[in-house]
């Protein structure tokens, strides 16, 4: 095994340069194949990153540092005839329209996430989504594309990021469900970057297994690297994409393909049309959010762990809460903008990165003396995820485009409580009430006007309220029914 060896070697001089020499104190024990997958695996991390890397996140608790004064961010109001900020919005949707019709947008969800809150174990994009059909989230938001490709007459290919974890069960579920109806040739999957876990008292990435290193997706902000390194940024070129409409596969009502938000990423003079962003307004201070600011003249998000409480409560004369564009995680990104942040390389070659951000997590892990599996009752590892809204503040210029809440933002994070199956049901039936209401149909509601019956319509049916006419609807929905248009 020359081959083998001189991998092992340069492993071994590598992991000991990173100070994380221990990651092969089993390797005697195991079998050929376990050893040549550890030398495989530690051979494909960034190792030359990890001193600096656990100086800086491990040993210390970098804290929330912003770079000037934190002043709210403007934004594109819903109601466009706002006097804070008028703006056309026909003419905007239409600019979009051309942009989509001239098949210069693609779709990217990204769907890496580990899903550990909602405790659902495989692809979250399998977790049943549509309120009364119950259709996986991956169909919610596939049919909303081809919906889009129909009505422009164009086609819109689909990139889904995965991650190491989930990406084989992410192509063989998409492939025995036919893609939901795309064609397999405009759909590419690429799974994202990984980071070690690390030992929170000593910086040493913790073993899985004894033959493997534990490891985390390099959260959504890795999906900057992965979509030029996969070859994703390539084959849009060759498609003539310029746009990419990001949305995570956690919200089933997201618009997927949005005309008048691309139209303003693309045309609004404030615009650079490097990366774009949704907000909603916040449902009260308290909501776990993150919201646009500026700082230092530039757009950004500030989770809502490090906005400080008195901020977050701050009001407006008129009681509106003065920082109250709360991001909804769905962006437009330029092909060029991402090109030209992956022409940046980094020290130590491992191509473009954002700053992480640092997270005490329980991770099971291998006792290094006597090989057993421990399961911590407390923290004991840190993650570090990059989040790809960081991203903002390296555009020339960024906006914010706000949106109504019932229209398009119902995510699944939680089995139970706020963000949960139940929530998005609630949400997917007050929108689908509110659109039938608009064409005549008479929808039960209780005394404070909630629907009472459980309703969704698919973006095959209608992207927008409009095209619920001609639609065969019925005429009344029934107290407690299930209706599915
Ligand atoms: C996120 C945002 C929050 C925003 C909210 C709106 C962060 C840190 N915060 O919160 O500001 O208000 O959404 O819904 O993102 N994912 C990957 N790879 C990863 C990690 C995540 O693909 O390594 C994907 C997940 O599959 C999911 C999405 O990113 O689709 C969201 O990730 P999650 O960590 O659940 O973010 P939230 O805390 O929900």
């Amino acid at each position: 095994m020359p081959d083998h060896d001189e991998k092992l070697a340069r492993v071994k001089r590598r992991l000991e340069a990173a100070g994380q020499s221990h990651a092969l104190t089993f390797y005697d024990r195991l079998d050929n194949v376990a050893r040549r997958a550890l030398v495989d695996q530690i051979d494909a991390l960034n190792l030359e990153a990890l001193p600096g890397l656990v100086e800086k996140y491990v040993r210390s608790k970098p804290s929330f540092a912003p770079a000037g004064e934190i002043q709210p961010a403007p934004y594109y109001p819903k109601d466009e005839g706002s006097p804070t900020r008028p703006w056309d919005r026909a003419a905007m949707k239409r600019a979009g329209e051309e942009i989509v019709r001239a098949g210069k947008v693609a779709a990217f969800t990204v769907a890496g996430g580990q899903g550990t809150r909602l405790g659902y174990d495989g692809p979250k994009g399998q977790f049943p989504g549509g309120a009364v059909t119950k259709k996986p989230l991956f169909q919610c938001l596939a049919e909303w594309i081809i919906a889009a490709s129909k009505k422009y007459g164009v086609t819109i290919p689909w990139y889904i990021m995965t991650s190491p974890l989930n990406h084989e069960a992410t192509r063989v579920f998409l492939a025995a469900n036919n893609f939901f109806g795309m064609s397999e040739k405009d759909v590419m999957l690429f799974p994202q970057g990984e980071m070690p876990s690390f030992d929170l008292r000593t910086g040493k990435m913790l073993l899985a297994e004894p033959g493997v290193v534990a490891t985390n997706p390099d959260g959504h902000g890795g999906s900057l690297l992965a979509l030029a390194r996969s070859g994703a940024i390539a084959d849009m070129r060759r498609r003539g994409v310029e746009h990419i409409s990001y949305v995570q596969i956690d919200n089933p009502l997201a618009r997927v393909i949005d005309p008048v938000f691309i139209g303003l990423h693309a045309r609004a003079p404030d615009s650079s049309g490097e990366m774009s962003s949704k907000m909603v307004a916040k449902s009260d201070p308290a909501e776990r959010v993150g919201v646009f600011a500026r700082v230092g003249g530039k757009t950004c998000v500030v989770e809502y762990s490090d906005l400080p409480k008195e901020m977050a409560e701050a009001r407006h004369a008129d009681h509106r809460l003065k920082f109250n564009a709360g991001s909804i995680a769905i962006h437009v990104i330029g092909v060029s903008f991402v090109q030209r942040l992956n022409e940046v390389e980094n020290a130590g070659g491992g191509g473009f990165a954002l700053d992480f951000h640092r997270a005490e997590k329980k991770v099971p892990y291998i006792d290094l003396e006597d090989g057993r599996r421990i399961e911590p009752m407390q923290p004991n590892a840190v993650k570090l995820e990059a989040f790809v809204f960081d991203a903002l503040a390296l555009c020339k210029s960024s906006i914010v485009y706000e949106t109504d809440r019932v229209e398009e933002f119902a995510p699944i994070k939680n089995a139970e409580g706020a963000d949960s199956p139940a929530t998005c049901r609630e949400i997917q039936t007050v929108r689908a009430a509110r659109w039938l209401g608009m064409s005549g149909v008479e929808v039960p509601r209780d005394e404070s006007g909630k629907p009472v019956c459980t309703l969704e319509i698919s973006p095959m049916t209608a992207m927008e309220p409009e095209d619920l006419r001609g639609v065969k609807l019925p005429k009344v929905i029934e107290k407690g029914a299930a209706v599915a248009i």
